[in-house]
């Protein structure tokens, strides 16, 4: 599906039930973010769209949902996408518009859909180039559809990004989100310092034993 307007959220998040995201969210918390070398994995596909065993990791992006201090629940946002096509879905909260894109290599990219200029919905315009562009009509601006980089208009920074994990099925999930112009190990470091210290140290994010030793002080 090619999306040149906001369609409602991807249907079936929700229905498959909190079990379903339980379960992911332990497969990831136990197979993908627990060795450095996997998140080395995460950024490399983040700025590469590599697939790994099945598995392609992407990077998407966010609004305001950059700004959680926590890692939000994963969220099924589609049953499967094929290059050329995308879709919009609410992420991580429901307020909160966002997108993803398969581009025509097979990478996958999510973003926020809230434009960083004035608030506007960013569109996909798969029409525009070998990636498409992501467009916001209220003013012109155009952002890099692999990159979320403002290419045109008067935005003033990048789209927040969304990670994005597929799969063995095909489904698309999304699973954390970064701020404007975050790189990922710095949006995974902020998430995870506090509620996931261990997995945060495994990653060799900075400042989590001192924030460690700070709560213990506190307890
Ligand atoms: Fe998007 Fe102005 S609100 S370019």
């Amino acid at each position: 599906m090619s999306v040149t307007e906001q369609p409602p959220p991807a249907p079936g998040p929700e229905s498959d039930g909190d079990e379903a995201a339980e379960r992911l969210r332990d497969r990831i918390s136990a197979d993908s973010l627990t060795t450095r070398r996997d998140y080395l994995r995460i950024v490399a596909t983040v700025s590469g769209g590599l697939a790994i065993g099945g598995v392609g990791v992407a990077a998407g992006i966010l609004h305001r949902h950059g700004d959680s201090e926590s890692m939000p629940a994963p969220k099924r946002v589609a049953d499967q996408l094929l290059p050329g096509e995308s879709v919009a879905f609410r992420y991580p909260e429901d307020e909160d518009r966002a997108l993803a894109v398969r581009l025509s290599d097979g990478t996958l990219v999510g973003y926020s859909a809230v434009c960083t200029h004035l608030a506007c919905a960013v569109l996909w315009r798969e029409d525009r180039g070998a990636d498409g562009e992501l467009y916001c009509p209220c003013h012109e601006g155009v952002f890099d559809a692999r990159t979320g980089e403002v290419t045109a208009g008067p935005p003033p920074r990048p789209l927040p990004r969304i990670f994005l994990t597929e799969q063995a099925d095909g489904s698309v999930w999304a699973i954390a989100t970064a701020r404007s112009g975050e790189t990922a190990r710095e949006a995974l470091c902020r998430q995870l310092g506090d509620s996931r210290p261990e997995m945060a140290r495994q990653l060799g994010c900075p400042g989590v034993d001192r924030a460690a030793a700070t709560e213990r002080k506190r307890t």
